[in-house]
């Protein structure tokens, strides 16, 4: 689908640096709408967007070397707004003829930057002093012809650059990340002051625009969605019904391996809140089946990808005129999958979600959400009034409780993980009070037995390891300081209430090097 063009649109050209999505995101949370595009993308592809401005991100590389990250040319001429942070700065210089040097010792972390000129329109309200952040390894020693030099750290006596008059502006700190102190206000006064663009990007317009543009693209066909519980596909799915109403069937495939009650919750708010005509198969025997006498972590999750898209392939086969599929994708897998600083690494896991389905099926794709941050689906989510136990439900991997019992998943392993999962987040939603408040958190059935005793008899039971963490993404974690009291409570319900369970272990290990998940 092509982008919203409701709103002013900035471009982002992504040099690899590792916190480029950021830039991203802060335009968004400033009301405008932005796109990160490779660094070498045709001009021919930037114009399409009518960009109101373009930001050339930070980069590992120096603008010295011989096979120097580049970008269209037009880029520094075109007349339109231009910020170049870090190495886009330092691009900025070398194209436009200033002069660039390696630093002796590469600038890293904090540093103050002291503003020069303080009727810049891009440090207007900035304190004379504050702390930015810093990260680079080249430095420019003289700005190019009609340029400003308008702050400086204590390193770099060219800390920010520009020329009012083509509006063209550098920093060589980082103003995207949170430990820039007045990073925000420099970024937004770059799009309000100098590339005067309205801040008028909301969610409310983007659900118009997106519901508008859904119909325009299916027509009378029909269209099919795999509906897993999480935030993504129910806001994919609730807004593509509400552009194309019954023509939407939503299939949800129960595999048994949800949590208490949740099937039957998340069912109740899609078919009563938001009035999708959903089709409910209920396949625990089938997952089971699959599933029986299996251990190894990875086989657990291609057992149950497969089986699903076997499950999904044959409830669609029996509606009519099947012509698209919904998908659920967010905007960072769109950008993983095509940006260069992106490197693939190594798998660690191998993440069952319903995108592998079977080319054979020969669908079109719908994408709505391919342009958001997980925040903004969640705003979206509000906006179309999915319910808060949907838009605000931490994450649940796909192939579910089959990766928190550590060995073979089968009914009665299914009950006692479900049961002493359900005191851990009863226990964790009660405590209102915790902040902050764990990202995640769940039980792990092991195989682990030990001896205790109860009443005056010995047991010999299973170990439930408890985990809550703290994250902003899933991608790092640290393990959350639950109050003992809270911990306290946890074990003894777990152990007293759930059979075959006579000690509880809480994980203490952050991601890295540990996962958050335990399989
Ligand atoms: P890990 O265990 O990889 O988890 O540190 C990071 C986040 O991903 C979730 N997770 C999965 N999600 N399918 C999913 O859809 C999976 O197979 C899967 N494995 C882990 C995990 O719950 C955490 O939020």
């Amino acid at each position: 689908m092509p982008a919203v063009t409701r709103t002013a649109t900035v471009v982002i050209l992504d040099f690899g640096s590792q916190v480029s999505q950021l830039i991203a995101r802060r335009t968004r949370e400033a009301n405008v709408y932005s796109e990160l595009l490779p660094h070498d993308t045709p001009w021919a592809e930037i114009v399409k967007r009518n960009p109101a401005a373009i930001i050339l991100s930070g980069g590992p590389e120096s603008t010295l070397g011989p096979d120097a990250p580049d970008c269209a040319p037009d880029v520094f001429t075109s007349g339109i707004p231009l910020l170049g942070i870090c190495y886009g700065m330092q691009l900025v210089a070398k194209k436009l003829g200033g002069t660039l040097v390696p630093l002796a010792h590469s600038e890293f972390g904090p540093a103050i930057l002291t503003v020069d000129a303080r009727d810049c329109p891009l440090f207007l309200g900035v304190p004379a002093q504050s702390r930015v952040w810093m990260s680079h390894g080249d430095t420019v020693t003289a700005p190019p012809p009609g340029f400003s030099v308008y702050a400086h750290t204590e390193r770099s006596a060219v800390a920010s650059i520009g020329d009012a008059a083509r509006r063209i502006y550098g920093v060589t700190f980082h103003p995207e990340v949170v430990h820039t102190e007045a990073g925000t206000a420099i970024l937004q006064n770059f799009l309000h002051e100098v590339a005067a663009i309205a801040a008028n990007w909301e969610m409310a317009s983007f659900v118009d625009d997106a519901i508008a543009r859904i119909r325009g693209e299916v027509g009378t066909a029909n269209v099919i969605c795999a509906l897993s519980g999480g935030v993504d596909s129910a806001v994919a799915a609730t807004l593509v019904s509400r552009a194309i109403g019954k023509q939407l069937t939503c299939i949800y495939v129960d595999t048994g391996l949800m949590r208490r009650d949740e099937s039957a919750g998340v069912l109740a708010a899609f078919r009563d809140v938001l009035h999708l005509n959903v089709i409910a198969i209920d396949a625990e025997e089938r997952f089971l089946a699959r599933l029986a006498g299996i251990t190894d972590p990875e086989e657990k999750r291609v057992r149950i990808g497969h089986e699903f898209i076997a499950i999904f392939e044959e409830e669609s086969k029996k509606i009519a005129d099947v012509q698209f599929l919904v998908q659920g994708t967010l905007y960072p897998d769109v950008i993983e999958s095509k940006t260069p600083g992106s490197k693939a690494g190594h798998k660690i896991k191998s993440h069952h979600n319903v995108g592998g389905l079977p080319e054979h099926m020969a669908l079109g794709l719908i994408e709505p959400l391919r342009e958001l941050f997980k925040d903004e689906v969640r705003k979206v989510g509000k906006v179309l009034g999915l319910p808060d136990a949907i838009v605000m439900r931490q994450p649940f991997p796909g192939p579910g409780l089959a990766v928190r019992i550590i060995g073979e998943v089968n009914r009665e392993s299914i009950d006692t993980v479900r049961a002493a999962d359900w005191i851990v987040t009863s226990e964790i939603d009660a405590a209102v009070e915790l902040s902050p408040r764990p990202w995640q958190y769940f039980a792990v059935l092991t195989p682990v037995r030990s001896v205790g005793v109860m009443g005056d008899g010995r047991t010999y039971a299973n170990l439930v390891g408890v985990r809550a963490i703290t994250s902003e993404d899933g991608m790092t974690a640290d393990w959350a300081r639950l109050p003992h009291d809270l911990l306290a409570r946890i074990s003894t319900r777990i152990v007293n209430e759930v059979p075959g369970v006579n000690r509880v272990a809480y994980d203490i290990t952050s991601k890295p090097p540990a996962t958050v998940e335990w399989e």
